[in-house]
């Protein structure tokens, strides 16, 4: 399972790619926002911190103008995935970009439907949002186990990124569903590693190392 960072902090970008197990980014206009950074300077950053694909998300709604955006922000890096909306235009777009060659991550996607559309579009990454489905008393969960099944009933090459992670539990899940992405705030992706029997379990190795008087020289 890949890993991306759900941010646009570069610092936390930087830091969390250091330990090599950070596999993409995704942003998205809130997310921009709350950087305080100008959009185009984030992006072009954090591909230079990252390898692999940093999606972008354009805010034109129409066909013709997505393509506008998308081509100013294709041409950042080379591991820029245009993010588009899960409209009509969108998958229009999607369809267009990605037989040019260009990743496509399609976002805002609340239904399996959706998710076969996306598929059929060509899309590279489809990110349904689980937490958001959560907060309006639907299982997010049971959209991805969906959209595995109809993937593979068809051997789509998209890629099932879970968004809207709000918990380690959520990783859980998305694991077992075998889920191809998941991508999380840096908080989440941290807490994966806490469990409180490890850190006790350290600090009674190290009170008893320390009865040794020896040191690892
Ligand atoms: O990148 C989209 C996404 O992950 C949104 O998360 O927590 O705002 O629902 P959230």
């Amino acid at each position: 399972m890949k890993f991306f960072l759900d941010t646009a902090d570069v610092a936390e970008i930087a830091d969390f790619a250091a330990t090599g197990l950070l596999d993409g980014v995704t942003t998205n206009p809130s997310l921009v926002a709350k950087s305080g950074r100008n959009f185009l300077e984030v992006v072009k950053e954090i591909c230079g911190i990252v390898s692999g694909p940093v999606s972008a998300e354009v805010v034109a709604t129409d066909y013709d103008n997505m393509l506008r955006e998308a081509d100013i922000v294709r041409n950042l890096a080379p591991n820029v995935c245009v993010k588009l909306p899960l409209t009509m235009d969108g998958l229009k777009a999607c369809r267009k970009l990605t037989g040019e060659g260009t990743l496509v991550n399609v976002t805002l996607c609340f239904s399996a439907p959706q998710a076969l559309l996306a598929a059929k579009a060509g899309a590279s990454f489809i990110s349904p949002f689980v937490g958001r489905h959560d907060d309006v008393g639907f299982d997010g969960m049971d959209l991805i186990e969906d959209i595995r099944l109809i993937y593979d009933n068809y051997d789509f090459a998209t890629e099932i990124l879970v968004a809207s992670v709000r918990h380690p539990v959520h990783i859980l899940q998305a694991a077992k569903i075998g889920a191809d992405v998941v991508t999380a705030p840096p908080a989440v992706l941290r807490q994966l590693a806490n469990h409180p029997l490890t850190d006790r379990g350290l600090t009674q190795f190290l009170a008893d190392w320390a009865k040794t008087g020896q040191t690892i020289a």
